[in-house]
């Protein structure tokens, strides 16, 4: 007998033996063919959201009334030491995150260049117990078939072929690890000249499919797949296509990103490098009047990322002049010439923030470093 449109009550027991709420109460499987009841198990469990297996079944093989699948759930909790002391996130994000780590959403992540978008992305995936991560340009990539691969005209035929990210997908897709793997797709809004069909990668079902010369391409196993964009901000400078739409915005779940904090930046930069306070102070400063001016100004470039705080810290901290290293390691990267440049608005800016004044050597050193060429990486 094949039973076709029964419905079955489904109960799932977490690992510890507790129902879980959601899913408990006679959550129906839905209509299911049953054949057989391996194939009934392989169902419910490839459609749950965690690694499941099936224990106990009442009734009849073939007419099953009641299904106990053990879920290998686990609460995804991130440490925010776990992130490495050398990172700053803000507490509040950091807790939506795992709340959406958990369930397996698609996050954005919108800041400054250098705000450590790209950076959390590889952390996180780290932190979660080296999940495999794969990161992916927006650059190039138009409409989302293009993100799995291209045609190729090869011996007068186009064949279709996988991009890495399709290798990724295929390699992973059946993971029992929760989540799957991250991927991070790096200038989201810079893909495609409409979001539109976007859309169904980020939908709940797991699946997407597109069509190619060598006939339709179905992904599934997308479950547990976190995605994870990045954006810099819509502003004057802004140079994506366009910002997500409405659809899109609701698909994922958005986090703006900031530079981190004085209060986190100083004792991070005296605690890495061993420079004193006062110093610290003077670098971070530097770095926030920089940072505040490129937003203003909507510099493609961004301020000055922990990252070049930290080389002019190390600097210091070997004796350097801090003209020298604020110069080279920050100011230097900034184009130079003529009077709307943004050098020499940051220049005047320091200097009316009184932060160019003689406290190690001045602004004519810090200025004069950086144009005879300081090293630009
Ligand atoms: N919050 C932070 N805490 C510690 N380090 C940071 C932080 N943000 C950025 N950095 C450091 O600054 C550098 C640049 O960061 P990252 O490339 O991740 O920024 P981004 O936001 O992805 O920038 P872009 O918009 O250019 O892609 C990295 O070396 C990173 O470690
Ligand atoms: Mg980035």
């Amino acid at each position: 007998m094949t039973t076709i449109g029964t419905e079955y009550e489904v109960v799932f027991v977490d690992q510890d033996g507790t129902v879980t709420p959601t899913l408990a109460s006679g959550k129906s499987a839905g209509k299911v063919e049953v054949r057989n009841l391996e194939s009934f198990a392989d169902r419910i469990c490839a459609n749950a959201r965690f690694a499941a297996s099936l224990i106990e079944v009442k009734g009849p093989a073939r007419c099953p009334t009641h299904v106990v699948v053990h879920l290998e759930r686990q609460i995804i909790s991130i440490d925010g030491k776990g992130l490495g002391a050398d990172f700053w996130i803000r507490p509040e994000t950091l807790v939506l995150i795992e709340a959406d780590i958990h369930f397996g959403r698609s996050i954005r992540l919108v800041g400054p260049k250098g705000s450590g978008k790209t950076t959390f992305a590889q952390i996180l995936a780290k932190v979660l117990g080296d999940v495999p991560f794969i990161k992916v340009d927006g650059t190039g990539i138009f409409k989302p078939k293009d993100l799995f691969g291209a045609e190729s005209a090869e011996n007068g035929s186009t064949k279709w072929v996988p991009s890495d990210l399709m290798l990724f997908i295929e390699q992973h897709r059946s993971s029992k690890q929760w989540p799957k793997a991250i991927v991070c797709l790096d200038e989201f809004s810079r893909m495609g000249h409409s979001m539109g069909p976007f859309h169904p990668l980020f939908d709940h079902t797991g699946q997407y499919s597109f069509t190619t010369t060598d006939g339709t391409i179905v992904i599934d196993g997308l479950k547990g797949f976190i995605f994870i964009l990045t954006d810099n901000p819509v502003g004057p400078g802004y140079i994506g296509n366009q910002s997500l739409d409405s659809a899109m915005g609701d698909r994922v779940e958005e986090y703006e990103f900031t530079y981190p904090p004085p209060e986190w930046e100083i004792p991070w930069l005296v605690g890495k490098t061993k420079i004193s306070e006062t110093e610290a102070i003077h670098i971070v400063q530097v770095a926030n009047e920089i940072r505040t001016l490129a937003t203003e100004q909507a510099w493609d470039q961004g301020g000055p990322s922990p990252r070049r705080t930290l080389r002019s810290a190390e600097d210091v901290s070997i004796g350097k002049p801090m003209a020298l290293a604020i110069g080279a390691r920050i100011i230097a990267r900034y184009p130079g010439g003529d009077a709307e440049s943004p050098r020499l608005v940051i220049e005047q800016r320091l200097k009316s923030a009184n932060l160019l004044n003689d406290r190690n050597s001045g602004i004519q050193a810090v200025v004069n470093v950086a144009d005879i060429g300081a090293p630009k990486t």
